[in-house]
This record gives structure tokens, sequence and C-alpha cells, in this order.
């Protein structure tokens, strides 16, 4: 593994070793071709380090470069291009599980969800990782009790249309931002010292739930503009809801949307990001391609 110069705001790890990926599938992929038949990932992640131990040195160096970093880092190699996607997903799934323990993405408890755009057969209102154009900025699972600590997206078919970039801002830098604009201290405090109403929306849980929780915590941020909307609509008449806390969430969100600085970078086909999600603000530019399609894993 060689860390290289960036091309992204964080460090870049390369597998130079990618013959993993024929070790993998002469090893694991068996006739398991659904999510469901990764109820045996545990055992099969925990022996991968010990038969295949590059696999091992590379998420022993992912995890010092997301302690010392603090943002994330980008790993290339981890596939190869032309295998099939139920290989992907399951080098995708190993590797994050030696970084930490793969959550589920929804009801179903997926592991691996796929982001991609899913046109008119969803019922229920979609999600920024269901349809093409733009995401604000916002972190993972903010409407979780404990959102996940790690996220990682690897890109299977980056968009064909210059669309689909990722923005980032890391919580050091939103913070000297916020500190030099006027008002930014006041509505920091605000943001630290208040419990704000989380929603769950309804892509993630039919189970209609609110989690109560400041924006910004110590060196941590959580933070989903629409959730804490449809929070605030839920709680109108909850005496913890004041209107500074409205004043500041709608100051912030105009602040991050309109005139925070970011860093933009395009997440090529084949290369994995890994975000730590309590310090990055993440967001993704508008796009048109349908067939845009990376994976999503969160490990706590
Ligand atoms: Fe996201």
């Amino acid at each position: 593994m060689i860390e290289k110069t960036r091309s992204t705001p964080f460090p870049t790890l390369e597998l130079d070793d990618t013959s993993w990926i024929i070790q993998l599938k002469n090893s694991l992929y068996a006739d398991q071709r659904t999510q469901s038949g990764y109820s045996e990932w545990k055992k099969k992640a925990a022996a991968l380090p010990v038969f295949w131990p590059t696999i091992g040195r590379l998420s022993d160096e992912i995890k010092e470069v997301l302690d010392k970093n603090g943002g994330g880092c980008v790993v290339r190699g981890i596939t190869k291009g032309d295998e099939d996607l139920y290989l992907k997903k399951w080098a995708f799934l190993l590797l994050m599980a030696q970084i930490g323990e793969p959550t589920g993405h929804d009801d179903n408890h997926a592991l691996v969800w796929d982001v991609k755009h899913r046109g008119q057969v969803i019922s229920r209102e979609v999600t920024f990782s269901e349809r093409t154009g733009e995401a604000p900025f916002h972190t993972d699972s903010a409407f979780a009790a404990h959102p996940e600590p790690f996220f990682a997206l690897h890109a299977i078919r980056a968009a064909q249309c210059q669309g689909g970039l990722s923005r980032v801002i890391e919580i050091n830098s939103l913070k000297r931002q916020l500190n030099s604009v006027r008002d930014g201290d006041v509505h920091m405090s605000v943001m630290e010292e208040n419990l704000f109403p989380f929603r769950t929306p309804g892509a993630f849980s039919s189970e209609e739930k609110i989690v109560w929780a400041p924006i910004l915590e110590g060196n941590t941020i959580r933070f989903r503009y629409d959730s804490i909307r449809r929070g605030l609509v839920d709680s109108m008449h909850d005496n913890r809801i004041s209107t500074q806390m409205i004043e500041s969430l709608e100051w912030f969100n105009e602040f991050v949307e309109t005139r925070a600085v970011y860093e933009e970078f395009r997440l090529n086909d084949g290369e994995t990001m890994i975000f730590d999600n309590r310090r990055v603000l993440h967001a993704r530019t508008d796009y048109e391609d349908v067939e845009r399609h990376l994976l999503r894993i969160r490990v706590s």
C-alpha cells in the first residue's frame, strides 16, 4: 500500500495487491448471490485478514489515517472493475467489516445499500440515495440515537454527466468559518446548547420517531436540515423549542448551503471513500445520469 498524492481532500491509499479479489472469489463467493446471504459475513470477515493479510494491513492503515486525519480517506484498488456486482459488494463489505461493524440501512437491515436512482418503483417518499439530483450538506443517520461513526461509498459507476460530485466540510474548518462571520459564534452556541428534534425519514424506517440531540457537540456534528424541519413541525407545541433555535437552524442551513467554503471532488469508478461521519458534513452536486451507481456501508 502506498500513500499517494492527494486528488481529494483526503489521503489516498492504494491496494497494490489486486489479486485479493481473485482469492476472494475463489474462497468466499460460493453461491450466495443475494444480500440475505450475508448472514455469514461476520465469520468470513473475521477470517479474512488471517488468510489474506494484505487486507488486514490495508484496514490498519485506513484506521490509522482516520485516527490521524479525522476527516476521511480514499481507497483505490479493492476491486479492479470487471468483477460482477455481487463480488464487488462482498469485497466492499468485507473490507469495511475490518473497520467496524456494518449496520443495517433500513427495516430490512441491508448492510450494503445501493445509492442509485430508483425511478417510480418506490411508493413512499424517496431519500437522497434513491434519486438523481443534488443532496444538501448533512451527516448520515443524523436522526439515529447513535449515528454510525464511519460510513463509506464505493463507486460502481460514477455519473457520466459531470455532476454527482462530492462536497465536504470538515468540522474544524467549519468552526473556523463560523467563528469568522458575524453572529456565527452566537448561532454555534445555540446549536451546542439546545436539543433539536430529528425526525426519521420514511425511507429509513416506517416507524415515526424523533431523536433529540444538539447539532454541535464537542468536535462532532449531527445535521440534516429536512429531518430537523420535520421534527420541528411535529414538536410545535414542545416547550424545548425556542424561536432562537429555529433562527439558528435557518441561519446555519443558509450558511452551509450558500457561503461556507467546501472541498469538491469526484469519486471515480472502483474508488472507495471512507468518512468520519461525526466530523464531516457532506453533500452531492446535482446530476441527471440515472445509471450512476454507488454502494454505501456504514459501520459502528
Ligand atoms: Fe449522506
